[in-house]
């Protein structure tokens, strides 16, 4: 059996029995969009920059689900090697409203003593030495929206913490990702706001060329034993409009369709098997 219509990889897949297809259409997918590539890009000139002593601070503003997190998972396992680490990722997430950024910057550089301890000439100078040995310029905070939620205490030293790191002779740039609501708490602070630059995500539009792409290549991915034809005028629009534009609930319906089709052995997605996906999920919140 041939498979053009399939990525290299995925065609020995296609030969494997049902449950196994099924299985494999739940691995994890990534698709390097243009935004994505232009956003590496980007990482690499501000980490070329910041090593010639030139720092930025930007703020990676997009929609839930629209691919924030998977983007700077790509950019660190590319950039990163076991020899340098020039780009340091820490998710806010896990610690609550008890998000102290100076302990916690600290402490996923390796220190273990209290940030207090550190604020004197000799701790900023082991801080700068371990920078230097890990190659570190950019330090990229996960989840930003947390910082907006953090006990009341926090609030006032983080913003200053931020302010510090865009100033502080470290030799690091920041990004901190997160969706609206973080962009209007980076933008409450006016020395922030002032150092702060706004990376917006663009969200899928029905009928961009980027779709179409981004559709087609996750059916690449898909082991079906028949080509799909997913990049209609139709689908893109009812696929846009019922994901409200997010990545996840795109990629979550495609995935969806393609073991409905293998269970089925319709073999194809196509606009009729889309919509009894559809109709499947459960409403969202802003339906
Ligand atoms: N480039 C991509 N290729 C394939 N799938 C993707 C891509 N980007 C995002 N996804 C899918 O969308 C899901 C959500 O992406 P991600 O977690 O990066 O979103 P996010 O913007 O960080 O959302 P949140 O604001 O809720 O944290 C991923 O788990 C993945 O299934
Ligand atoms: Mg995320």
């Amino acid at each position: 059996m041939d498979f053009p219509h399939l990525a290299q990889k995925v065609q020995q897949v296609a030969m494997l029995d049902a449950a196994e297809r099924i299985m494999y259409c739940d691995k994890p997918i990534w698709i390097k969009t243009n935004t994505c590539q232009t956003f590496i890009t980007d990482i690499e000139r501000m980490i070329n920059a910041t090593r010639i002593g030139s720092r930025t601070c930007m703020g990676l503003i997009g929609i839930s689900g629209i691919g924030k997190t998977k983007m700077i998972e790509q950019v660190a396992s590319r950039l990163n090697t076991p020899d340098a680490t020039p780009i340091l990722t820490i998710d806010l997430s896990i610690y609550g409203r008890h998000i102290d950024l100076q302990q916690i910057f600290l402490s996923h550089l390796g220190f273990t003593e209290s940030a207090k301890s550190l604020c004197t000439a000799v701790g900023i100078n082991r801080i700068t030495e371990r920078i230097k040995e890990m190659q570190l310029a950019v330090c990229i905070f996960d989840e930003g929206n947390a910082l907006a939620g953090v006990k009341n205490m926090l609030i006032q030293p983080n913003y200053a913490y931020l302010r510090a790191m865009a100033n502080r002779d470290f030799g690091v740039s920041l990004v901190v990702a997160g969706t609206e609501e973080l962009k209007v708490f980076l933008g409450i602070d006016p020395q922030l706001r002032s150092r702060f630059g706004v990376w917006e995500l663009p969200e899928w539009e029905s009928e961009g060329e980027d779709f179409s792409r981004f559709l087609k290549a996750v059916v690449r991915l898909m082991p079906l034993r028949k080509p799909s034809t997913v990049d209609t005028k139709e689908i893109q629009e009812r696929l846009v409009v019922h994901c409200h534009g997010s990545t996840r609930d795109i990629v979550w319906v495609m995935t969806t369709a393609a073991k409905m089709a293998i269970e089925t052995e319709h073999e194809c997605i196509d606009e009729a098997l889309l919509e009894a996906c559809l109709e499947a999920r459960l409403p969202g919140f802003w339906d």
